[in-house]
């Protein structure tokens, strides 16, 4: 694991940006991994001005999900479809067809996840992934406790994620108890993973993934074990670390 220390997520968002600039130009179809939370809002920011200004496109790329909230009606607001679309690939010029989430509306949702896990699979799995992490160290909405091997599954939110949430929110009551997320297992499968974390508020987590033990408690630390993930940090997300 590769850890990053930079001033403020303006830097932050410039070397994310570079390394899915890169990506893109060596490779024009690649699959990206999108997650949603405040933490990538400013790699999207910056990925929306390059396409502007300098002509980076997006055009053949695809992009697919973290997770999906379960009961929240279709075009919600809050809906990770609709904020993904609205912070990031409305803003470039990547197809709507090649945009994926899980679907946290479907009423078959076992066959629905497994749907998922086929779709990123036919696109050739993930290049890069980018990720947040909860306050209790959860990615996707792989919550304490999750097992390392999971795929795409239904999961119930742990009150501190909703609380967390409930910015986003007119009140807690509103946030839902169940969502869809990709598993750990389809998170470590993704070629290089790209974790965001920036705030004192997330300095614990951090410390707890990076340099605690790889353990089910704490779901982050799985990506101790992966073969290439870069944490970019900024100062108080890292002000725990040893
Ligand atoms: C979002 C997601 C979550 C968030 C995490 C951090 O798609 O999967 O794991 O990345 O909850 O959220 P923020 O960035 O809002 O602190």
């Amino acid at each position: 694991m590769e850890v990053v220390i930079l001033p403020s997520s303006k830097e932050i968002a410039g070397l994310a940006a570079d390394a899915i600039e890169a990506l893109i130009r060596r490779k024009p179809t690649a699959v990206l991994g999108l997650a949603t939370g405040s933490s990538p809002l400013p790699i999207y920011d910056e990925l929306a001005r390059r396409h502007a200004e300098d002509g980076l496109s997006f055009a053949q790329a695809h992009g697919f999900a973290l997770d999906e909230y379960v009961g929240l009606p279709a075009g919600h607001h809050e809906s990770y479809r609709e904020v993904i679309r609205r912070e990031f690939t409305n803003r470039v010029d990547i197809a709507a067809g090649n945009v994926h989430g899980p679907d946290g509306s479907a009423k078959d949702v076992l066959a629905a996840c497994q749907g998922y896990e086929d779709d990123i699979k036919a696109a050739g799995g993930v290049d890069l992934q980018i990720l947040g992490v909860g306050t209790d160290g959860h990615i996707g909405f792989n919550e304490p406790g999750s097992s390392f091997a999971s795929r795409t599954r239904i999961k119930t939110l742990l009150e501190q994620t909703r609380r967390d949430n409930a910015r986003f929110f007119d009140s807690i009551d509103q946030v839902p108890h169940h969502v869809v997320t990709q598993g750990l297992g389809t998170i470590m499968d993704a070629r290089h993973v790209l974790l965001v974390a920036t705030g004192a508020h997330k300095a614990q987590a951090v410390r707890d993934f990076v340099e605690g033990p790889v353990a089910a408690i704490c779901a982050a630390s799985v990506l101790q074990f992966h073969p290439h993930a870069t944490v970019l940090l900024d100062e108080a997300a890292a002000s725990a670390l040893q």
